[in-house]
C-alpha cells in the first residue's frame, strides 16, 4: 500500500522536520551536555558532524523515503528489498521505544507547565526545588499521569493526519518557539554577568578536545537530527517531488543547530548571572532554570514562556516518533490512522509507564545497574539508533545509490564532484564513525 498524505508546501515539510529534531535534545540535553564536555569542544564537533555527515544522513533518509513512499518498513523494502525491510522494522521499534519514555519527560514538562501557569514554579530556595522535581518523579501516580496527558497531546495531534495535524501544528509552534525563544534570550541576556555564560558555552581551547566530547558530539548529533529511526523516511515520503531534497535538508540541519544554539543562550548567561551551578545535569531545567527565574524581574512570567518553549519542542518530537509507528501501523497492517493511534496509545502508555514508575516505586528493580526507563534510554542511543543509521548508510551509499543520486538531483543539477562528497560521507564516513560509536556502546 503506497502513502497517499503529502505536506502542503515545502515549508510544512522542513517545519515538520524541525519540530522533529528540535526536541527535548535541543533545549534540555544540550545546555547541559555543552556544559559536561567542554563547551567549545562539544559544540563545535557538533556544528561540524550536523553540517556533514548528519546532513548526508538527512538528504539519504529523506531521498529514501520519498522514493519509496510508504512507511519506514514499505520505502526501505522498495529500495532495498526485504532484509531492508526487516531493518525498517528495527527503526519501527526504536520509534516507539524512544516515543515510551520520552512521553515520559514530555510528561515533566507538562506538569512544570502547568505550575508556570498557576505561577507557582519559581521559588528561590534550591533545596526546595529539587524536592520538588524529586517528588514528581519519585511519585508513582503522578508521574504516570503527566505522562499519559502529553501522551494524549502527542496521539491528538497525529490522528489529525499528516497535513491538518503535523504540519499545521508545526506551522503554529515552530515559529511561536522562535519567538519565545529569543525573547527569553533578550531577558537572560541583558542580566549582570550574562556575558561569563556566553563565554562557557563558546570558549574553545584545545586541550579540552578529546575522543569523548568528540563521540558525545557525534551522538548527540544523531540524536538531535532524529536519525536512525525512521523518522525523516517516513516525512520523506510525504513530500513532494518538486521538492529539491538537499536544498531542504540544509534549512532542517540549519534550524536544529539554530535551535540547540538559542537553547543555549537562552539558559547558561542567566545560570552565570546568579552564580549558579552550569553542570546541572539532567536537572537543569527543571530544577536550576526556575530558580532563574525566581530571581529575574518578571520572572514568572518569563517561566511561563520557557516552559511552552520546552513543551512545543518536546511535542512535535514525540509527534514525529509517533507517525513513524502509525504510518507503519497504516501501511502494513493496514489500519485505519485512527485505530493506528488509539493502539499506540494504549501500548504506549503502558510501557511508557513501567519507565514512568521506575523513578520511584520501581526504582529498585534494575537490569545490569540500571532502571528500566535508564535501560531504554541506554539501549536506543547505544545501538538502537547507530544500527538505524547504518542501515541507512549501507542502503543509500552502496546498494541504493544511484536511487539516491536521481532524488537528489531530480530538481536541479549538482556537480559531480559534491555529490561524490556526498556519497563518500554516507558510504563511509557514516558508518565508521558509528562503528566506533557502537563500540564504545559495547565497551562503555
Ligand atoms: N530530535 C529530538 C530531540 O532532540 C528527539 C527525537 C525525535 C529523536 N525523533 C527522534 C531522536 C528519532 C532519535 C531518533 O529531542
Amino acid at each position: 500500500m503506497t502513502n497517499n498524505a503529502q505536506w502542503s508546501s515545502r515549508l510544512g515539510f522542513i517545519l515538520a522536520s524541525a519540530g522533529s529534531a528540535i526536541g527535548l535534545g535541543a533545549i534540555w540535553k544540550f545546555p547541559f551536555w555543552a556544559g559536561a564536555n567542554g563547551g567549545g569542544a562539544f559544540i563545535i564537533p557538533y556544528i561540524l558532524f550536523t553540517f556533514t555527515i548528519g546532513l548526508c544522513l538527512v538528504m539519504a533518509e529523506v531521498s529514501i523515503g520519498r522514493r519509496g513512499r510508504g512507511s519506514v518498513v514499505s520505502a526501505m523494502r522498495r529500495v532495498g528489498g526485504p532484509w531492508f525491510g526487516l531493518l525498517g522494522a528495527l527503526a519501527v521499534l526504536t520509534a516507539y521505544i524512544i516515543l515510551s519514555y520520552y512521553s515520559v519527560v514530555g510528561g515533566w514538562c507538562v506538569s512544570y507547565l502547568w505550575d508556570a501557569i498557576r505561577g507557582s514554579v519559581a521559588t528561590s530556595d534550591p533545596e526546595v526545588l529539587k524536592a520538588n522535581f524529586g517528588a514528581l518523579v519519585t511519585n508513582g501516580t503522578e508521574n504516570v499521569a503527566w505522562h499519559l496527558a502529553f501522551l494524549s497531546l502527542t496521539c491528538g495531534t497525529v490522528v489529525l493526519g499528516v497535513e491538518s495535524g503535523i504540519e499545521r501544528v508545526s506551522k503554529y509552534l515552530m515559529p511561536t518557539l522562535f519567538v519565545l525563544m529569543v525573547a527569553i534570550i533578550v531577558r537572560s541576556l541583558t542580566l549582570d554577568n550574562a556575558w561569563e555564560g556566553v563565554k562557557y558555552l563558546f570558549h574553545f581551547d584545545l586541550d579540552s578536545i578529546n575522543s569523548k566530547a568528540i563521540l558525545n558530539a557525534m551522538g548527540f548529533t544523531f540524536f538531535s537530527l532524529s536519525l536512525g529511526a525512521g523518522i525523516l523516511v517516513t516525512y520523506g515520503s510525504y513530500l513532494s517531488d518538486k521538492t529539491n531534497i538537499p536544498n531542504a535538508s540544509v534549512w532542517v540541519a540549519a534550524l536544529a543547530i539554530q535551535a540547540a544554539l538559542l537553547a543555549g543562550l537562552m539558559i547558561m548567561p542567566a545560570v552565570f548571572a546568579f552564580g549558579l551551578e552550569p553542570n546541572g545535569g539532567p536537572g537543569l531545567v527543571f530544577v536550576t532554570v526556575p530558580l532563574v527565574f525566581s530571581k529575574v524581574p518578571f520572572g514568572a512570567f518569563f517561566a511561563l514562556l520557557f516552559y511552552i518553549c520546552l513543551l512545543v519542542a518536546a511535542l512535535t518530537s514525540a509527534v514525529s516518533l509517533l507517525e513513524v509507528v502509525t504510518a507503519f501501523l497504516q501501511n502494513e497492517w493496514h489500519l485505519s490512522r485512527r485505530t493506528a493511534v488509539l493502539l499506540n496509545w494504549v501500548t504506549l502508555f503502558l510501557l511508557g509507564a513501567v519507565s514512568a514508575l521506575s523513578f520511584g516505586p520501581w526504582s529498585g528493580f534494575t537490569i545490569f545497574g540500571m532502571t528500566f526507563f535508564d535501560l531504554l534510554d541506554f539501549i536506543c542511543t547505544n545501538f538502537l539508533m547507530p544500527l538505524g543509521g547504518m542501515s541507512i548508510a549501507v542502503l543509500a551509499g552502496w546498494l541504493a545509490w544511484p536511487k539516491i543520486r536521481e532524488q537528489l538531483t531530480s530538481v536541479k543539477s549538482y556537480s559531480p564532484a559534491l555529490l561524490t562528497l556526498i556519497r563518500i560521507m554516507i558510504a563511509v564516513l557514516a558508518p565508521v564513525l558509528v562503528a566506533v560509536a557502537l563500540l564504545q556502546g559495547i565497551m562503555g
